[in-house]
């Protein structure tokens, strides 16, 4: 079951022009099973596979599959802004392409740019289509907006060819839908900035000085918080992972960089958690090119970074709530006590680095040190469980 209250939470259809449209069908009547009311638009091309009516009768409500319709009575912002979701299945190369561009020139790419809902979306083509870069990096961009993407299924496709590229089964693109709205709503309405992953400072073209900071933390913090209905800004280092979904995120290098994003999303954060490896230093000077080999010693000039965790907490309005970290080889909870108090921090995670602890594991064992003197130690967890607990002490903090 979707939904908990009494007016069910309303799920937007899109359907464009693949021969998978039929399916469409399905998944609006699964939907209306799962007790979501359901509104669908069509674009011109769906509208040569499936008919208006079809939908009609299924959703029970008039179908938008006219930009300018004289007939249609509520506007594409009005149906945009009931959505507690906006799904679009099958997603063909076509509206990828206008999606990732901001082009709206058909009902279901108006209802996207118009929308400010999670949006899910369930590509169907033939795989060369699939996997021809201009499709991969509009799905990248989307993805980096925050859009879920129900990846297609290996199978025999319409083409009499087989490969990846057939609408995921509607099975997976309902259970993806009703995962999502079950989410908690325990921080809807609340911005959260997170930062994530090492920072890297050039040496030379192809030298940097960076750390082992896997990002894992800080992403699932933003997966997290995405989970209990929060807007999520994630200032991302370089890392290898996904981006979660439903969050936005910003790409940076370095720690100047870092402090640069920082600052431009602070002022609109309730809740900002520094899960960031920031580099300490950076390189004095630049070399232009490769730094050839010398085989005398070398020194190398640093100067320290900004330590962007303290900037922001002295920016900090009585209302914001900022969780730091620290990332220590010994000394743990003393070091991680005078951190506490020298970045003035609402909490601070303490954690054990190196030897094989922290830093690109799956698991960590943190300590959380409270401002008003109380400590907490946590099991060895899973990093998303962290995330959780981590949260779950937020809210805490937030609701006295
Ligand atoms: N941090 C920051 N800017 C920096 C360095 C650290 O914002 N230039 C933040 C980290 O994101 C983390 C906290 O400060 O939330 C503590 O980082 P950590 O690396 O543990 O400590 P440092 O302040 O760098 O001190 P030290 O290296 O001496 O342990």
């Amino acid at each position: 079951m979707g939904t908990t209250c009494s007016t069910p939470q309303e799920i937007l259809v899109g359907v464009t022009g693949s021969i998978a449209a039929y399916k469409a069908i399905e998944i609006v009547s699964g939907l209306k099973k799962s007790g979501f009311a359901v509104t669908v638009a069509l674009t011109p091309s769906a509208l040569k596979f499936v008919t208006p009516l079809t939908f009609e009768i299924l959703s029970g409500k008039e179908v938008y599959s006219e930009v300018f319709a004289e007939k249609t009575k509520v506007s594409h912002i009005e149906i945009a802004a009931r959505a507690s979701l906006f799904l679009v299945a099958p997603a063909t190369a076509n509206f990828i392409a206008k999606a990732a561009h901001g082009i709206a020139d058909d009902p279901v790419t108006l209802l996207y740019l118009s929308s400010n809902c999670p949006v899910v979306i369930a590509p169907a083509m033939n795989e060369r289509m699939f996997n021809h870069p201009a499709v991969q990096e509009n799905l990248e961009t989307l993805m980096r907006r925050g859009v879920i993407i129900v990846s297609p299924e290996e199978g025999r496709l319409a083409c009499g060819s087989t490969g990846k590229g057939r609408l995921a089964s509607v099975e997976k693109i309902i259970s993806t839908v009703e995962k999502l709205l079950k989410k908690r709503s325990t921080l809807k309405g609340k911005t959260v900035l997170v930062t994530a992953g090492p920072t890297q400072e050039k040496i030379d073209e192809i030298r940097y000085i960076s750390n082992y900071s896997s990002g894992k933390t800080g992403y699932a913090l933003a997966a997290e918080a995405f989970k209990r209905g929060a807007q999520v800004e994630l200032i991302s280092g370089p890392t290898n992972l996904e981006p979660p979904p439903g969050v936005n995120v910003t790409y940076v290098k370095t720690a100047l960089e870092m402090r640069k994003a920082c600052l431009d999303i602070f002022f609109r954060a309730d809740i900002t958690i520094m899960a960031a490896a920031v580099a300490d230093y950076r390189p004095v000077k630049k070399f232009d090119g490769k730094l050839k080999k010398s085989h005398n010693l070398i020194t190398l000039e640093l100067v320290e970074n900004p330590d962007i965790l303290k900037e922001l907490s002295s920016k900090k309005k009585k209302t914001q709530l900022i969780v730091g970290f620290a990332a220590e080889t010994s000394n743990l909870l003393e070091n991680a006590q005078v951190k506490l108090q020298e970045k003035k921090v609402d909490l601070l995670v303490a954690n054990l680095v190196g030897d094989g602890k922290g830093f690109g594991q799956d698991f960590n064992q943190v300590t959380l040190l409270f401002s008003d003197g109380r400590k907490h130690k946590l099991p060895l967890l899973p990093k998303e469980k962290v995330a959780e607990k981590i949260f779950d002490q937020i809210e805490k903090i937030l609701s006295n």
